[in-house]
């Protein structure tokens, strides 16, 4: 197993934007749960995510862990096209997750 990219150590980055969401879609049969989300959050910046219920906030975080795949748009970490098709991909990019209900195995 590899460890998180050397390159996204601190103090060495490309982009001053660690992580950038553009135009990120994603629908159930039922509703559209993003509809082409643009997110930028730099290096060091906290940023509270709010929204109502159904909003469509935990989708996107999903996405952006790799256990959601987006119907559109693209991630890019640190200035770099991501490909994140699970949460190893994320983990390795240096994404973690604290889910907001317990996610055991069944
Ligand atoms: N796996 C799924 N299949 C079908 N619909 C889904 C699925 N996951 C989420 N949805 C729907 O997508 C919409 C967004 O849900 P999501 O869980 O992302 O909202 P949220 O902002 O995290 O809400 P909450 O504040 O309740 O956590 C809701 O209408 C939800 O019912
Ligand atoms: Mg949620």
């Amino acid at each position: 197993m590899s460890g998180p990219d050397p390159s996204l150590a601190e103090g060495s980055h490309r982009s001053d934007i660690a992580l950038r969401l553009q135009g990120i879609t994603k629908r159930y049969p039922l509703v559209l749960a993003n509809d082409h989300i643009d997110l930028e959050v730099r290096w060091g910046e906290i940023l509270a995510l709010m929204g109502e219920n159904g909003a469509g906030k935990s989708t996107l975080m999903k996405i952006v862990y790799g256990l959601v795949s987006p119907d559109e748009g693209s991630i890019q970490v640190d200035g770099q096209l991501a490909k994140i098709h699970s949460p190893a991909d994320a983990i390795r990019l240096g994404i973690g997750m604290v889910h907001q209900h317990f996610m055991l195995v069944d």
